[in-house]
């Protein structure tokens, strides 16, 4: 007889209830022992695979006698059944005690400090331009916007600044090509006053913080966008008291305490036109009633300029189909980067545009 060859046919099996109790209790120690996945994959391999002597034993089965085929097959099946469920207890084990290191080794403390990735700060330009508009909020005025790129119409000639008015050149205006639009980078907050005279109904209280653009140099105290706020009102009765006591209540509340003063200057949409300047916060005025102590903040002029203002012109009105017997209005602007530097003491226009996060953090808690 051949030598058996066992790829095709498997050595002779004993189905010795003996035989059988001790492969598997060989399988379960085995499987006890198995202290990794990998163990155990190889226990698998080596007690219940194909080559394995109970998987060689299965083979062999068809090989025997019919009459002692069921025996050894309930047998058979019995120790696979036991390698089998030992397998699947000591694969939970793993499966179990795996998942109990990984949660031990992520495990996260709650307790710890966060740890805060920069924070930003709001510009201080957009911080105040929210102040000033809360200021007028409060008193019931609304607040009105108006786009960047204008109509020429409305940023000058609705404004009575005509074709060849001389403020039309001064104001250094960015022109939209092509020249045919008619549009302008608005130079002022005070298109906004027309465009809501012809969009609202009346009595009319608005304010409008906003960016414009001049073709200036960009320098310590020049930037060619900036930003401006513009206020106007338009009701039965009003006049020029009304708008310094309105600009006496803004200064009051930015600059705690500090004195205005209006005097005359032109505007071609107010008249009669006044400029607002604010009491120098360096020198309080004492360098203009002392020579020996130059001020250079206000050239020793005692003030500082803030802003225009004015009785709105009755021309204004007309262009806005508004009827000046019956309504009159008062109007003001002022640079809100001015306004910056007066408050919080900002030097040089230029850190206003630099965006670095150190300055806007340092005036961020003055400012709000
Ligand atoms: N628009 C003017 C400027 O940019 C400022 C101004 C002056 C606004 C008088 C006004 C005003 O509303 O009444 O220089």
């Amino acid at each position: 007889m051949p030598a058996p060859d066992s790829q095709l046919e498997p050595p002779a099996q004993s189905f010795e209830a003996a035989a059988l109790e001790h492969l598997t209790a060989a399988a379960v120690q085995a499987v006890a022992a198995a202290a990794t996945a990998a163990d155990l994959k190889a226990a698998r391999a080596a007690h219940l695979g194909e080559r394995s002597p109970l998987g060689l034993a299965g083979r062999a089965i068809g090989g025997l006698d019919p009459a002692e085929r069921k025996t050894a097959g309930l047998r058979l099946g019995a120790a696979r059944g036991l390698v089998a469920d030992a397998l699947a207890a000591r694969e939970a084990e793993l499966s179990a005690a795996e998942l109990a290191a990984r949660l031990a080794a992520e495990r996260v403390d709650v307790s710890l400090p966060a740890d805060l990735g920069p924070v930003g700060a709001p510009h201080p330009i957009t911080a105040l331009m929210e102040d000033l508009g809360d200021v007028f909020a409060a008193m019931g005025w609304e607040i009105a916007e108006g786009p960047e790129v204008e109509a020429e119409w409305m940023n000058f000639d609705a404004l009575n600044i005509g074709p060849h008015h001389p403020a039309r050149a001064a104001s250094d205006t960015l022109f939209v090509a092509p020249a045919e639009s008619r549009l302008v980078l608005r130079t002022h907050t005070s298109p906004v006053q027309v465009r809501s005279l012809l969009s609202r109904p009346l009595p009319v209280y608005i304010v409008c913080p906003g960016k414009v653009y001049r073709a200036d140099e960009f320098d310590a105290t020049h930037v060619p966008a900036f930003h401006q706020i513009e206020g106007l009102a338009v009701d039965e009765g009003l006049a020029l008291g009304h708008l310094k006591g309105t600009l006496d209540h803004l200064a009051a509340v930015m600059f705690d305490g500090v004195r205005t003063r209006i005097r005359p200057s032109y505007f071609p949409f107010t008249e009669p036109s006044a400029e607002i300047d604010l009491e120098c916060f360096v020198c309080h005025g004492a360098s203009a009633d002392d020579p020996s102590r130059p001020c250079r903040t206000c050239s020793s002029e005692g003030w500082i300029e803030w802003g225009g203002c004015g009785v709105v012109n009755p021309r204004v009105l007309a262009a806005c189909g508004i009827d000046p017997e019956r309504y009159s209005g008062f109007a003001f602007g002022m640079g809100v980067e001015r306004t910056l530097m007066f408050r919080n003491g900002a030097a040089d226009m230029r850190d206003m545009v630099e965006g670095d996060i150190r300055f806007s953090r340092a005036l961020a808690g003055v400012a709000r």
